[in-house]
């Protein structure tokens, strides 16, 4: 949420930090602007709406050089969109301008005070109310910039990565974090900063992830840590292994249908080096130090929020299934909020694409300071999740774009599989000859993947029917229940359309009442143990003259003869079907949003990680 760039070097500022927002607008898209520094002094220029809104009045105003810069594109927490809530924000005295991404808790309680010592504010923002804080112990400490940020930091509650500049110091960067992500990118002679490291692989792919507490003061082409507690760090730099074409859009219109076409790959990236059917091996690396933990854990807690919480709905039908050890899968927000029983024999699964999320975060302090072991399921290497857990093991699906999730799910669930598989296995609770028969199916699925896709005309045709209905019922059982949440999760949030997910048994209990003609109900209907139940359940809507739209495996003919639309799908085993199941659905809501008219990348009101509450 919110996305910052800070740029320092021999190259002009102002083309770098715009191509960097671009990369990170997937976080926020609500307002953009940068600082510049050169002779003529600090400049701020910021506008509501797109950064390509932002890059055409900067155009139209004469190119301006610099070789010192901070961006920011945002997501409104404290106050609404507007040219003056934008970022960076100048002190009082315009000396110093800040970009920042998180919350600050306590900021009435310092604007209050900052007040009362006449300072004016002119956006609603608690980032205004930060720079000031800063700028006013500046004032009377008589100290240098990062000191007065250091002190400052002492007396924040709340998340934030910033970046400042100083008017009078044309070579230097300061930045700090707590709880929102923060990379530094190590050039010859240049320094990039940035939310996540998209906006850096173009230009190098050294790069220092900051830790929570830590200041970071670029001067001079130099780069300095400590801690807020004023103790020098080790800046330890990491190798980038990410690739400048998967974050570009290769040539389709979208970045989600681009993601969505990507799986075959994705999951595919995701098995390589755990997975060998034919050798009948199966490692998950990152569980190696903590098998026997995981082995004997008395209970499996998974926390994770939206689709990574469908995620974790699929894995505790596959962990109770196979390796018999019961399962609760929380919401991480509520998680959090509630004393949850937390035992030092339970084993939690923390799922996280962004490893960013505020409330998952949160989640895993909870219940590491209640002494569970903590495995993190992540997408983005050297996340603040992926860093916080004990132990974990990367999806692998490359960078996500879109902020309607899509490989990352399927890829989330490639992992919980084989970490089921394996434990059911080792626990003796998965005989030998189902495990090698599920290794086998596993290995298929990419190809399977690849096949699923071959349906997109035909389902680009049935949103061309449906695009303007105003509700939307999904139905699944079993394995394909959580995929029934997903997918109406993803049509209302790229589409807007209203949409419910049910597990098919449910609907007599209720929504059945929403049922009429004018109702499109998606079930997923592959050839499992509930085949037959949810066959009674599509006789059910038909009677009262719904719209089905199923998906079934491939050759079916009862579904055929009784459903307006169906969608095949290559037949797997049942505990895999979601890897499958969810694909044509990801394209009924890109296409349903597509055609009407919808930003499908950057849907409103969202962004793509949620580091606020
Ligand atoms: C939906 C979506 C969100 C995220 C949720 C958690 O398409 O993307 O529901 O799944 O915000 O995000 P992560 O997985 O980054 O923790």
């Amino acid at each position: 949420m919110c996305g910052i760039v800070a740029y320092v070097g021999q190259q002009d500022a102002l083309p770098i930090i715009i191509k960097g927002l671009k990369r990170l607008e997937y976080r926020g898209y609500d307002s953009a602007g940068v600082a510049l520094l050169n002779e003529t002094g600090l400049s701020v220029y910021k506008k509501k709406g797109k950064v390509s809104e932002l890059e055409n009045s900067l155009l139209n105003n004469g190119f301006l050089h610099s070789k010192i810069g901070i961006g920011h594109t945002r997501w409104a927490t404290h106050g609404e969109p507007n040219d003056a809530n934008a970022h960076p924000h100048f002190s009082a005295n315009e000396k110093f301008a800040m970009i920042h991404n998180g919350i600050i808790e306590n900021y009435e309680v310092l604007k209050t005070d900052l007040i009362n010592k006449g300072y004016k504010f002119h956006s609603d923002t608690d980032s205004e109310v930060f720079i000031n804080f800063i700028e006013d112990i500046h004032k009377h400490n008589d100290c240098s910039l990062e000191e007065a940020v250091r002190l400052a930091l002492h007396k924040v509650v709340g998340a934030y990565a910033i970046v400042l500049m100083n008017k009078e110091e044309p070579d230097t960067l300061i930045a700090a974090r707590k709880g929102s992500p923060l990379v530094i990118g190590v050039g010859t002679d240049e320094y990039f900063l940035a939310s996540d490291a998209t906006p850096i692989i173009e230009y190098t792919n050294q790069v220092v992830y900051l830790d929570d507490y830590e200041i970071a003061v670029i001067r001079n082409n130099k780069l300095q840590i400590k801690t807020i507690e004023n103790v020098e760090a080790n800046p330890y730099i990491n190798q980038l292994e990410m690739e400048l074409e998967a974050i570009e859009k290769g040539g389709y219109e979208h970045f989600m249908l681009k993601e969505i076409n990507e799986q075959p790959r994705s999951i595919a990236d995701c098995m390589r080096g755990r997975l060998d059917a034919q050798a009948g091996r199966l490692i998950v690396g990152g569980l190696r130090d903590y098998i026997n933990k995981f082995q004997n854990a008395d209970r499996i807690i998974i926390i994770a929020c939206g689709t990574s919480w469908h995620a974790g709905l699929v894995a505790e039908y596959l962990f109770e299934e196979f390796a018999r050890i019961p399962v609760e899968v929380e919401y991480a927000s509520e998680f959090r909020y509630r004393n949850p029983v937390i035992n030092e024999g339970d084993f939690v699964i923390a799922i996280s694409q962004s490893g960013e999320t505020a409330d998952t975060l949160a989640a895993i302090e909870l219940a590491k300071s209640k002494g569970a072991t903590i495995f993190g399921v992540c997408n983005v290497v050297g996340s603040s999740i992926a860093r916080a857990t004990h132990a974990g093991s990367y999806t692998h699906a490359g960078p996500e774009i879109g902020v309607a999730s899509t490989k990352a799910f399927t890829a989330q669930i490639s992992v919980l599989t084989m970490m089921a598989l394996m434990l059911g296995y080792q626990r003796g609770t998965l005989a030998e000859s189902k495990y090698m028969q599920l290794l086998n199916e596993l290995e298929a699925i990419p190809a399977k993947v690849e096949k699923a896709l071959e349906s997109n005309a035909q389902i680009e045709y049935i949103a061309s029917q449906y695009k303007d209905a105003r509700n939307f019922l999904y139905l699944g059982r079993g394995y394909n229940f959580p995929v029934a949440l997903e997918g109406a999760l993803k049509l209302k949030e790229i589409s807007y359309i209203h949409a419910e997910g049910y597990p098919a048994a449910e609907m007599k209990h209720g929504p059945i009442a929403l049922i009429d003609e004018e109702m499109p109900v998606v079930f997923i209907a592959t050839k499992d143990s509930s085949y037959e139940k949810i066959v009674s359940n599509i006789q059910e809507v038909k009677a009262r003259k719904g719209k089905i739209i199923a998906v079934v495996t491939e050759g079916d003919t009862s579904v055929k003869s009784m459903a307006d639309h169906v969608i095949e799908i290559p037949a797997t085993h049942e505990a895999l079907v979601p890897l499958l199941s969810v694909i044509p659905l990801q394209l009924l809501s890109y296409h349903i949003a597509v055609m009407r008219g919808c930003n499908v990348d950057q849907p409103r009101n969202l962004a793509k990680s949620v580091t606020v509450e």
